[in-house]
């Protein structure tokens, strides 16, 4: 006779046991080992299958992308939904991942589509309530509030929609399988039979999932690797904007990020992102320097802000928001060591302005400006910009993208650009000055 097999699994990163454990050896979580029962789920390919050969004979068709209009999120996918392609979309609980999805639906159904989003964790007055807040009123729109995976296959069957939306991953199950629902194995089981399904009927799929404290795709890793793409919407709830952002993508690069601001009635594209960041900057004040930042393709200025102050405690307080707390550190002793600013044993607090994060060896100056401005109560002159990166030894090193940059910031009335020396030589842009630095003490010396 056949016996059931029963197994642990983490529920966090998928990690499997034969016994019960208290923490979990690889992701190292408390309480996480949940026990299920090995079940025959059958075979799933999800490409079709073929005979091996040579690469030269492969098909090359180029299957033509759905844009959904809305540019921001077509950018970051790459140029618009890959018909087959499967997207995950992951984000804090009330951050707008079901808004984003719905608009973008819209926007294809609007123009003669058939959709089909499936929710599982509203209701139909709830989803319609939002419809009519988001003025979503196109008849190609479908919305079924199920969780049964089988129902769901057969509708898509029936429906054949040209975009399949689940909100959310994590509340849908199979009958199949005895463990709970939001389990790995259920996770696992009904992400493969929908990317089966919907890879054979070359129909994008759309998942939402949700994240856990940490911020990652609650389940995990296994299902990040069973997509093509893996979308991050961030943003802090403090402030209307949100991005999205790509961290994995099989059909585009990662590092474009699409910029909306969550209003009344939706989210709104940001086509200008650097003027709203700098929107409120208080000029003439010490602590505030502008950097010429690069995402992906588009430039963005932001404003990068510093409060250093004497620090009543052995161990100085370090709070950042927005930027790598361990850049920071190494930009302070770089300026205790080469610039002799004794900011080392001081309170630093750091943030970026607008709520949102960067994180590219370019701002390196604005925070080495920013500290030091604050620190010598010396303002930056409101029309100066710097870009570049900071070394160990002290020396402002090149960085790419450098034109783009400069010229961004010529765009919204900046008048001189402080960079690396590197970069700076070849430079030449129309009613702006470049200042190439070679290293921290020349920085601080033509920043004020
Ligand atoms: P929602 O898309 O439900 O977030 P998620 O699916 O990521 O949990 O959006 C949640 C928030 O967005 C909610 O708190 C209200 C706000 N919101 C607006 O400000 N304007 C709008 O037009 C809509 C639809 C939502
Ligand atoms: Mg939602």
């Amino acid at each position: 006779m056949h016996r059931v097999k029963s197994f642990y699994s983490c529920q966090s990163c998928g990690y499997q046991s034969p016994k019960w454990l208290g923490r979990c050896p690889s992701c190292l979580s408390w309480n996480t080992l949940v026990e299920e029962r090995e079940e025959k789920t059958g075979h799933l390919s999800i490409v079709n299958s073929q005979p091996p050969l040579p690469l030269e004979d492969l098909s090359r068709e180029e299957k033509e992308r759905i844009r959904t209009g809305i540019g921001e999120f077509d950018r970051v996918l790459g140029g618009g939904i890959v018909p087959g392609g499967v997207v995950l979309i992951g984000g804090d609980p009330g951050i707008g991942k079901s808004t984003l999805l719905m608009q973008a639906m819209d926007a294809v159904a609007s123009r003669g589509g058939r959709v089909l989003y499936v929710s599982g964790e509203e209701s139909q007055n709830q989803i319609r309530m939002r419809a009519e807040r988001l003025s979503i009123r196109s008849k190609g729109f479908y919305v079924y509030t199920e969780n049964l995976l089988e129902a769901i296959l057969e509708e898509v069957r029936g429906l054949s929609p040209s975009i399949l939306a689940i909100d959310s991953i994590q509340t849908i199950y199979t009958e199949k399988l005895s463990s709970t629902p939001g389990s790995i194995a259920q996770l696992r089981e009904a992400t493969a039979r929908l990317i089966d399904l919907t890879k054979r009927l070359d129909i994008p799929l759309f998942l939402i999932g949700h994240v856990t404290k940490e911020g990652v795709i609650a389940g995990p890793k296994v299902l990040e690797h069973m997509v093509d793409t893996v979308l991050y919407f961030e943003g802090d709830r403090g402030y209307p904007y949100r991005i999205l952002r790509a961290s994995k993508n099989r059909f585009g690069s990662i590092n474009e990020i699409g910029v909306f601001e969550m209003a009344e009635r939706g989210l709104k594209e940001v086509k200008n992102p650097s003027s709203i960041f700098l929107s409120d900057r208080p000029e003439e004040a010490s602590g505030s320097a502008v950097v010429a930042s690069m995402e992906g393709t588009r430039p963005i200025l932001v404003e990068v802000q510093a409060l250093v102050s004497g620090s009543f405690f052995g161990v100085p307080a370090r709070t950042v928001l927005g930027l790598d707390p361990k850049k920071v550190s190494l930009i302070v002793a770089v300026l205790e060591k080469k610039a002799e600013l004794r900011v080392g044993s001081h309170d630093i607090f750091l943030k970026v302005s607008g709520g949102i994060k960067v994180d590219e060896p370019a701002v390196d100056l604005g925070i080495a400006g920013a500290i030091a401005s604050n620190f010598m109560d010396r303002a930056i002159p409101p029309d100066t910009v710097v870009f570049g990166e900071l070394g160990l030894t002290g020396e402002v090193r090149g960085v790419s993208q450098s034109e783009m940059r400069v010229r961004e910031a010529r765009k919204l009335g900046f008048k001189r650009c402080i960079c690396p020396a590197e970069t700076g030589r070849g430079l030449k842009e129309e009613g702006i000055e470049i200042i190439g630095v070679r290293n921290v003490k020349e920085f601080l010396h033509v920043l004020f």
